[in-house]
């Protein structure tokens, strides 16, 4: 079904599209934990275009690109001709003639689309300044582990920035039939945009968005707890003044008593302790956020084999 097709937002996917990405990932990880061979991209190229920084993602596709059979090429924005201001357009075309797929990490959502426009190839969103997709399909994968399969009617509650993170969070939530509460600081609530389109997503599946400011009515009752950064990556002369605005915006002891008893906490890292999450709440959940760390690996793996397969 996802075969030459682009991964550039969980809203593009249908239900049953990511369900085949999480079992996939489910597939080869156990695979690699088993130590089987899982070639399935043998002699497949894929370029990784970086404009931001990386540390999961960058070594996770590089990782798995190899253990699928291929190989995978680091290519720094600032190193290309586009960083000297090559079009997008003609760097997509060029690319496409030697490449079996690409990975794009920039900032305006806007490029990431215009070189998928003009690619022949599969084009992954790494993350933008809009959206996270490979991210929260791999959340979906961890709930799954620690919450079991049937993911519908679960509730997540999001505290923080109305970001990349929660944009792609409210399409994944909504895709699979899950509640999605997000608390923002007034002035910094999800885009309004994705919010409608996610509200309709959710209507077909049973799930539902709500968007506040009040952090422990999100939380309520919650079966997962998600946050992310205060200040994203491009937003660092922001920085000291998002830490006042933000600071009740924060998952800690206190505010997991309104959550489920036996809620998890999810965050996508780099954390930073102290501002969205506590020291101790991050080290008593250190083993979900780690094996969401690790997902990374599996569904990405999942996305390049459905989307570059022959
Ligand atoms: N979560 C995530 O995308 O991490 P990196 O920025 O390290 O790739
Ligand atoms: N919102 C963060 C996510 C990092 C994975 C950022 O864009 O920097």
């Amino acid at each position: 079904m996802l075969k030459g097709k682009d991964l550039l937002s969980i809203h593009d996917l249908t239900t049953e599209e990511v369900y085949e990405i999480l079992d996939l990932a489910k597939e080869l990880k156990a695979k690699q934990k088993a130590g089987i061979e899982h070639h399935i991209l043998k002699g497949k190229t894929l370029g990784m275009i970086f404009q931001k920084s990386s540390t999961r993602t960058r070594v996770s596709f590089e990782v798995g690109m190899y253990q699928l059979g291929g190989t995978a090429l680091f290519l720094s924005g600032s190193e290309l001709q586009i960083g000297r201001g090559e079009p997008i357009k003609d760097t997509a075309r060029v690319l496409s003639r030697y490449l079996d797929g690409v990975m794009i990490r920039t900032f305006a959502h806007a490029d990431v689309e215009e070189f998928a426009k003009y690619a022949d190839i599969p084009v992954i969103n790494a993350l933008t300044d809009l959206l996270h997709p490979c991210q929260v399909l791999t959340d979906l994968l961890t709930v799954q582990e620690h919450k079991g399969k049937n993911l519908k009617g679960l509730k997540l509650a999001y505290i923080g920035d109305g970001n990349n993170m929660t944009h792609s969070l409210m399409y994944g939530c909504a895709k699979v039939g899950m509640h999605f509460s997000v608390a923002a600081p007034p002035g910094y609530e999800p885009n309004a945009a994705v919010t409608k389109n996610a509200v309709e997503d959710a209507k077909l599946t049973g799930g539902s968005i709500t968007v506040g400011h009040d952090i422990f009515a999100a939380a309520k009752d919650a079966d997962i707890l998600y946050t992310d950064v205060w200040a994203s990556m491009g937003q660092e002369s922001e920085r000291q003044e998002r830490k006042e605005i933000f600071k009740n915006y924060q998952i800690n002891k206190e505010l997991l008593q309104a959550a489920d008893k036996r809620a998890i906490v999810l965050h996508c890292l780099p954390a930073h302790r102290g501002e969205e999450i506590t020291e101790d709440v991050m080290e008593d959940n250190a083993q979900v956020i780690f094996d969401e760390a690790e997902n990374r690996l599996h569904v990405q793996k999942a996305i390049m084999a459905l989307t570059m397969c022959d």
